[in-house]
C-alpha cells in the first residue's frame, strides 16, 4: 500500500542534520556567515547525546603544566595505532587550542585553577614529549562537560538564528543523477507531515550507531541514521571494523564512569586487588589508551581474577581521593554510581566493565569535511554537496582508536570546519538545481514498506536479535570462527527486516515507526561492521584479533570502505592512509610498535 502524501518544500543554503555539538557547531557558523541555514533534529537539541559527556576536551592549552600541540598530534596517531589520517589530526590538534579559546568566550562554564584559568585533567594515551611525561591536557566542566558545551553552542544557534525543526526524523538523502547531494526528506514527528528540503550543502551530524549493541554507553537515540541514509545512497562507509570499548561502564548497566575518574587517580583492580594494569603498561598504567586498558581487563576477567560472586567485572577505586575532589571535580559519577550501582564511592569501589562506547569508523571525509566517495581514478573523490562531521564521520583522525577526549573536540573543531567549508562553496541565495529521477518518492516508498509492514516479527525482536550477535561476536577479541558465524547472523537479521511488523499505522508521534526506522539504520551498519570485522585480517585499535595478533602495516595500513547493495550484499574497497602533514610546523610520525 502506498499513501500519497502532501509534500511541504523547503529551500536552503545549508541544512544540518543533527544538532548535538556538531551540528550546532556548523548550524551556526554557517548562519553567522549570511548561510541560509536549517537545523533538523529527532530530539531537542539539548537532549542530544553530546550531553553524557562527561571528562572533558583536550586541547595543549598548558594550563597545568608543559604542553604543545605537536605533543597531542603524536599522542592522538599513536593513539589511532596509525590509522588515523595525519593532514587531519595535525589540523585537529593545532585548532584546538583557539576552539577552547573560543568555548569559552561563548560562556562555557569550565572548572577553573587556583589562578582562574581553564582546569586541565590528565587522560588516556596524553603525553608531553612523545610518550616521556605525562599531559594534563583535558580541559574539565566538573564531569558534565558535555552537558556544559552543548547548552552553551545551542544558546549560540540561537543567537545566530539558526532555524530549527525539532522532532524531524531525516529519512533519506536526495541525490541528482550525476552523483550530487540535494537535500533531504523527512517527517514530522509532531504533526505527520513530510518535508522535502533543498540544500546546496547538506551537512550530517547524525551521531554514532552505539545502539546495535546491547550494551553500551550511547543514548538510545545513538542510531547512526546518517550512516544509513549514506548506505542508501549507494556511498561507502569507512573503518566501520573499529568500534571502542570504554574500560569503565557500570557494571550491568552500562552507564559512562569517566576516564576523569582515573584521571584524577582513581585505579582498577582485579579479585586479588592487584593494580594490575602496571603489569600491561608499566608506564601510563591505568592511563593507557582505552583499548589496551579494555583488553587487559578482558583477560584479568578470563583468566579468573574478575570481581564478584560471578567474577565477571572488575574494581575501580576512588576511595582514597580526597572527598573534595569528588565533590568538585566528580560529582556527576558520584551520583550515577549511587543510582546505577548502589555505591557510595568514598566508600566502595565502582563495579566496571568495558562497555560499548564509540565508533570510529563513520562516513570517510577529508579535513574540511567534505564526504568522499573514491572512484578508480581518484581515491579522494568528493561528494558534492554533502558533508559529515562529529561521530557520524571518519575523518579519519581517531583511527583504529579514539583518544578519551578527542571526541568533544573533533565535535568543534570539524563542526567549525564545515561552516567554514560551507561559505566557501556556497552563494547565499543561489538558485537550486531541479530535482532528476530521485524526487524523495523512493524515499517515501520505503516509509510506507515499513509504516505498512506486517509480517510476523517486532521491532523489539529483532533489534535485540542485531545487538546480542553484535554483543557476542563483534567484542573487545576477535576471532575468525567466531566473527564468520556473526556475519552469518546478522546478514539473517538484515533479511528478517522483510518480516517485521508495524503495529501502528499512524504518523503522528508513532514511537514503532520511529524505531523501526531507526533500527533500519541500525541493521545497515550492523551488518557493514561486522563484514569489515571479518574481513581485517590484523590486530589494530580496537580491533584485536586473536587469530592475527599482531599489527600488519604492510598489508592492513589502510582504510577499509564498504558499500551495502539493496539485496544485502556487501562490497568492500580501500583508501590509503595519509601519512603526511599539512604544514611544515609538525613532521608525520612512521607507524613503529605501540608501548604504553
Ligand atoms: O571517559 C569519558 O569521560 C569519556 C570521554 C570521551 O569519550 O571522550
Amino acid at each position: 500500500m502506498t499513501q500519497s502524501y502532501k509534500i511541504i518544500d523547503h529551500e536552503y543554503d545549508v541544512i544540518v542534520v543533527g544538532a548535538g555539538g556538531a551540528g550546532l557547531r556548523a548550524g551556526f557558523g554557517c548562519a553567522e556567515k549570511g548561510l541560509r541555514t536549517a537545523i533538523l533534529s529527532k530530539v531537542f537539541p539539548t537532549r542530544s547525546h553530546t550531553v553524557a559527556a562527561q571528562g572533558g576536551i583536550s586541547a595543549a592549552l598548558g594550563n597545568m603544566g608543559e604542553d604543545d600541540w605537536r605533543f597531542h598530534f603524536y599522542d592522538t596517531i599513536k593513539g589511532s595505532d596509525w590509522l588515523g589520517d595525519q593532514d587531519a589530526i595535525e589540523y585537529m590538534c593545532r585548532e584546538a587550542i583557539p576552539a577552547i579559546i573560543e568555548l569559552e568566550h561563548y560562556g562555557v562554564p569550565f572548572s577553573r585553577t587556583a589562578e582562574g584559568k581553564i582546569y586541565q585533567r590528565a587522560f588516556g594515551g596524553m603525553t608531553t614529549h612523545y610518550g616521556k611525561g605525562t599531559a594534563q591536557r583535558t580541559c574539565a566542566a566538573a564531569d558534565r562537560t558535555g552537558h556544559a558545551i552543548l547548552h552553551t553552542l545551542y544558546s549560540q544557534a540561537l543567537k545566530h538564528r539558526a532555524e530549527f525543526f525539532i522532532e524531524y526524523f531525516a529519512l533519506d538523502l536526495i541525490m541528482s543523477d550525476d552523483g550530487q547531494c540535494l537535500g533531504v526528506m523527512a517527517w514530522n514527528l509532531d504533526d505527520g507531515t513530510i518535508h522535502r528540503f533543498r540544500a546546496h550543502q547538506t551537512i550530517l551530524a547524525t551521531g554514532g550507531y552505539g545502539r546495535t549493541y546491547f550494551s553500551c554507553t550511547s543514548a538510545h537515540t545513538c542510531t547512526g541514521d546518517g550512516g544509513g541514509m549514506v548506505l542508501r545512497a549507494g556511498l561507502p562507509l569507512q573503518d566501520m571494523e573499529f568500534i571502542q570499548f570504554h574500560p569503565t561502564g557500570i557494571y550491568g548497566a552500562g552507564c559512562l564512569i569517566t576516564e576523569g575518574v582515573r584521571g584524577e587517580g582513581g585505579y582498577l583492580t582485579n579479585s586479588e586487588g592487584e593494580r594490575f594494569m602496571e603489569r600491561y603498561a608499566p608506564s601510563a598504567k591505568d592511563l593507557a589508551s582505552r583499548d589496551v586498558v579494555s583488553r587487559a581487563m578482558t583477560l584479568e576477567i578470563r583468566e579468573g581474577r574478575g570481581v564478584g560472586s560471578k567474577k565477571d567485572h572488575i574494581h575501580l577505586n576512588l576511595m582514597h581521593l580526597d572527598p573534595d575532589i569528588i565533590h568538585s571535580r566528580l560529582p556527576g559519577i558520584a551520583e550515577s554510581a549511587r543510582i546505577f550501582a548502589g555505591v557510595d564511592v568514598t566508600r566502595e569501589p565502582i563495579p566496571v566493565l568495558p562497555t560499548c562506547h564509540y565508533n570510529m569508523g563513520g562516513i570517510p571525509t577529508n579535513f574540511m569535511t567534505e564526504v568522499i566517495s573514491p572512484t578508480r581514478k581518484d581515491p579522494n573523490a568528493v561528494v558534492p554537496g554533502l558533508m559529515a562531521i562529529g561521530e557520524a564521520a571518519c575523518v579519519s583522525v581517531h583511527g583504529a582508536n579514539r583518544l578519551g577526549s578527542n571526541s568533544l573536540l573533533d565535535l568543534v573543531v570539524f563542526g567549525r570546519a564545515a561552516a567554514i567549508r560551507a561559505a566557501e562553496t556556497v552563494r547565499p541565495g543561489a538558485p537550486h538545481r531541479p530535482m532528476q529521477s530521485d524526487d524523495g518518492s523512493k524515499s517515501l516508498a520505503r516509509l510506507d514498506r515499513l509504516r505498512f509492514a506486517k509480517g510476523s516479527t517486532t521491532t523489539a525482536v529483532l533489534r535485540d536479535q542485531m545487538q546480542r550477535t553484535m554483543q557476542d561476536h563483534a567484542a573487545v577479541f576477535r576471532t575468525g570462527d567466531v566473527l564468520d558465524e556473526g556475519v552469518a547472523k546478522i546478514d539473517a537479521c538484515y533479511q528478517a527486516r522483510a518480516d517485521l511488523c508495524v503495529t501502528d499505522r499512524s504518523m503522528i508521534f508513532n514511537t514503532d515507526l520511529v524505531e523501526t526506522l531507526e533500527l533500519d539504520n541500525l541493521l545497515a551498519q550492523a551488518v557493514v561492521s561486522l563484514h569489515s570485522c571479518a574481513n581485517r585480517q590484523e590486530s589494530r585499535g580496537a580491533h584485536a584479533r586473536e587469530d592475527y595478533p599482531e599489527r600488519d602495516d604492510q598489508n592492513w595500513m589502510k582504510h577499509t570502505l564498504i558499500r551495502l547493495n539493496e539485496d544485502g550484499r556487501t562490497e568492500i574497497g580501500y583508501r590509503p592512509v595519509i601519512l603526511h602533514t599539512l604544514t611544515d610546523d609538525v613532521e608525520a610520525v612512521p607507524p613503529k610498535a605501540r608501548v604504553y
